[in-house]
């Protein structure tokens, strides 16, 4: 595997490149696990070439608390990709990837998905992907650009800034990977104490139970059951929403037949949990 630190060394190195190879892209912010190794692996399958960067981006914190404890996992995570069989690793820091720093970046105009669910909960996050996303795209240049379910708003607000932008490069969107309880896989339950890991599982299992034997009509009485047992388990909820899929506007009401999502993030101690499924598959 090659590491590149430099976007100006990796701007070389895609010069070099044979034309008709094409490279997929995962980007991510290391403590890698294995919901990253399958997007690995599908890019892998699918492209001739997989690059994987890793970047803790600060402008996506919206909470510096949540920042300053990311887990940093690094020699961990490079042999893990060496053993997936990465091509490349691009592992920027943070000049690299903010050369006239952060406190003048462009913003950009992302509609309702910076007002509904984790953008009204952490305002200024969406803002910070895209900022970094958008430079990581334009460094790594791939073809096709992996990203993973467990993230579904972060995914369509994605899709946005790719259109916004008309960046060349097909977002492939893939399932999330959970443990074997149910807990999607993320790196911050590595940071869920004994006892909160194993309330955690509670957060999927609530939005199976909105999935069973679901209904045309009201939703709301489902939800409000939906949070109040997050809420015996444990769990501060942020949110519990049903949302149609396709822009992620709030259902209350439900007709029968548009395709619609249950979106979840909630608290264990200190470690802020998301999870999502479709309702509609
Ligand atoms: O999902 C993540 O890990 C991050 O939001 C991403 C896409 C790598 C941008 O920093």
């Amino acid at each position: 595997m090659i590491i590149i630190r430099e976007a100006e060394r990796f701007r070389r190195f895609l010069g070099e490149k044979a034309t008709g190879t094409s490279f997929g892209f995962v980007p991510t912010m290391g403590a890698l696990h294995a919901g990253h190794l399958a997007l690995l692996h599908r890019s892998k399958r699918e492209t001739d070439k997989t690059i994987c960067s890793i970047f803790v981006n600060p402008t996506q914190f919206n909470d510096p608390a949540d920042f300053s404890k990311y887990p940093i996992t690094l020699e961990d995570d490079i042999r893990m990709l060496e053993m997936t069989g990465v091509d490349i690793l691009f592992l920027p820091d943070v000049h690299e990837i903010y050369p006239e720093g952060t406190a003048s970046l462009e913003t950009y105009d992302l509609g309702r998905m910076d007002q509904l669910l984790e953008g009204r909960q952490r305002p200024g996050h969406f803002q910070g992907v895209c900022q970094v996303v958008h430079r990581l795209l334009s460094v790594t240049r791939p073809d096709v650009l992996f990203m993973g379910r467990k993230d579904f708003q972060q995914c369509m607000v994605i899709r946005r800034l790719i259109h916004l932008k008309s960046i060349p490069v097909r977002l492939e969107i893939c399932d999330t990977v959970r443990e074997a309880d149910g807990l999607a896989m993320s790196s911050r339950n590595m940071r869920l104490s004994p006892d909160d890991r194993s309330t955690a599982p509670i957060l999927y299992d609530v939005l199976n139970r909105l999935k069973r034997g679901l209904d045309a009509g009201p939703l709301e009485s489902r939800l409000r059951a939906g949070r109040e047992a997050l809420a015996a388990a444990g769990f501060r909820v942020d949110y519990l929403e049903i949302c149609r899929t396709t822009d992620l506007e709030p259902v209350t009401e439900w007709d029968g037949h548009t395709p619609i999502t249950a979106l979840a993030a909630a608290f264990l101690g200190e470690v802020r949990l998301i999870d999502n499924i479709d309702l509609t598959a």
